[in-house]
């Protein structure tokens, strides 16, 4: 049974960065027909907010006020949009508590970590205040005495940003940071499970300075949004973190107008155990890797691939160390796990498990629903996993820890590239030689060398097969907002000839 949260334990403290409107061309409005959605508590599936139910109009509106926005912004130099950033990063800084607590109630993952959260969401702003006024262009040997080539780095225009619920702050300025930084004006539609994240943030936007229609922030009915921003000519990219199913489907609605696309998608990620690795250490990093947000982030573990020397003694700590991971509210002290975000996450893992228990898979702790009823399932560990089993095949975005054993290097890397998706794997060993040959061979985006932590703004984070297109974070993440230019300039003078007159 979910147990409802006492009557004095509500979102007052937070109300003045609640929203119950979006932000369009600088003004809080609602859906042009009144409509709202209802936000829940995935804790106690408690209704915590309401807010505007948008669709097609709103979302065309809200890309006309970021084209007419778009001169004025792109204009300005890049220290004076640095300056934006900056003050915005400072503001979600100063109300980290409040924002923390916000992202919490409506997506359930443990306060601790939903302050880390809203840290890793001001570093992105931080970080491309820094990175606006590092966008350069080049000038490039001609191939004549007397010409010159030049290239222009300039913002590609409107964006599209559509944003996850599993980070409902993180990826909103790991996409509007750059863009901003780079010029560019957006618009962007938070999950609808998560939204009151975003509109909190937007809010601190205005605060800090962002001028009306550079950032707007609309919530509603996820299909017309999308198909409003995927078809708008005015758009000309569309970045989106999400799932792979959904990405290809926004990838066709983008076709027609030739958008460009950061995808970030869904991802299979491996864990390699080698024989000479350090099994504590490797059991923190599986744990870390595995157990965040209780599975529900794109790079968390889905495989564990332990070699034959290690697997007994790796899986007997790692199932002791799991089956001492506290599960509960997000906001109760010494929570490790919370609840997952709906009944179809919770299906999902306990399919998964059912699927791999009926092909032989041992349960060494957890393996159902958790006892606190709702979404909260138990932190489960299976062993004896096949690579034919759905728990290894498929995304499983739980708290579901499958380990496979492996004879040789070789087989460690087919079978860690025995998957359509390629976001990340993380690989543990202390043999040098080793971990370059794998992290060469394996067919990610990103690899975590004796860590189970990948995520930070100043690399670039993204996969490759149909784990997505592009990068974001680091130097590389604003390239995917500029579009280059070049410039073949004739008729000018040798180098090096002096004018005579
Ligand atoms: C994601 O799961 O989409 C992002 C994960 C991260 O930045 O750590």
């Amino acid at each position: 049974m979910k147990t409802p949260r006492s009557d004095t334990d509500t979102l007052e403290d937070e109300e003045p960065l609640l929203q119950d409107a979006c932000l369009v061309d600088g003004e809080w409005r609602g859906a042009d027909d009144g409509r709202t959605f209802a936000v829940t508590d995935p804790a106690t599936g408690e209704v915590i907010a309401s807010v505007p139910l948008m669709s097609t109009g709103e979302t065309e509106a809200a890309i006309r006020a970021a084209e007419a926005a778009l001169p004025a912004w792109s204009a300005r130099t890049a220290k004076e949009r640095a300056a934006v950033l900056s003050r915005w990063a400072a503001l979600l800084l100063e109300h980290r508590e409040r924002l923390a607590r916000i992202l919490t109630r409506e997506q359930g993952k443990p306060l601790a970590e939903a302050r880390g959260e809203i840290a890793y969401t001001a570093s992105f702003l931080t970080f491309f205040a820094a990175e606006a006024e590092r966008v350069r262009g080049e000038v490039i040997p001609a191939s004549t005495r007397e010409s010159r080539i030049v290239v222009l780095r300039q913002p590609i225009g409107v964006v599209g940003c559509v944003t996850p619920w599993n980070f409902p702050a993180a990826m909103i300025t790991r996409k509007a940071a750059p863009a901003l930084a780079a010029g560019c004006t957006a618009v962007v539609k938070p999950a609808e499970q998560t939204p009151l994240s975003a509109l909190a943030i937007a809010e601190l936007g205005r605060q800090a300075g962002i001028p009306p229609g550079v950032l707007n922030v609309i919530t509603g009915d996820a299909p017309s949004i999308g198909r409003a921003l995927c078809e708008s000519p005015a758009v000309r990219l569309l970045s989106f973190t999400g799932s792979t199913e959904v990405g290809r489907l926004l990838a066709a609605q983008c076709a027609p107008t030739v958008k460009k696309l950061s995808l970030e998608l869904g991802g299979n990620a491996p864990f390699l155990v080698f024989p000479d690795a350090d099994p504590e250490a490797a059991v923190e990093a599986a744990v870390l890797s595995k157990f965040r947000h209780s599975g529900q982030t794109c790079v968390c573990t889905n495989r564990f691939l332990v070699h034959d020397d290690l697997y007994p003694e790796f899986t007997e700590r790692f199932a002791e160390r799991v089956g001492r991971l506290t599960v509960g509210s997000g906001d109760e002290p010494g929570v490790d796990v919370g609840p997952l975000i709906d009944a179809d996450g919770l299906a999902k893992a306990a399919d998964h498990v059912a699927d791999a228990v009926a092909q032989g898979a041992e349960v060494m702790v957890g393996g159902g629903p958790h006892r606190a009823g709702g979404t909260f399932f138990e932190p489960t560990v299976l062993r004896g996993v096949t690579p034919a089993m759905r728990v290894m095949r498929e995304e499983t975005f739980g708290p579901v820890a499958a380990v496979a054993s492996f004879h040789t290097e070789r087989e460690a890397v087919d079978l860690a590239n025995d998957s359509r998706s390629g976001l990340a794997a993380y690989v543990f060993t202390r043999d040098l030689a080793r971990a370059w040959r794998v992290t060469e061979a394996l067919e990610v985006g990103m690899v975590g060398l004796n860590t189970g932590f990948l995520s930070v703004e100043t690399a670039p984070f993204g996969g490759v097969k149909e784990s997505g297109l592009g990068r974001e974070g680091s130097h590389h993440g604003i390239e995917e907002f500029l579009e280059l230019k070049f410039w073949h300039i004739g008729g000018l003078s040798s180098p090096g000839a002096a004018a005579t007159s």
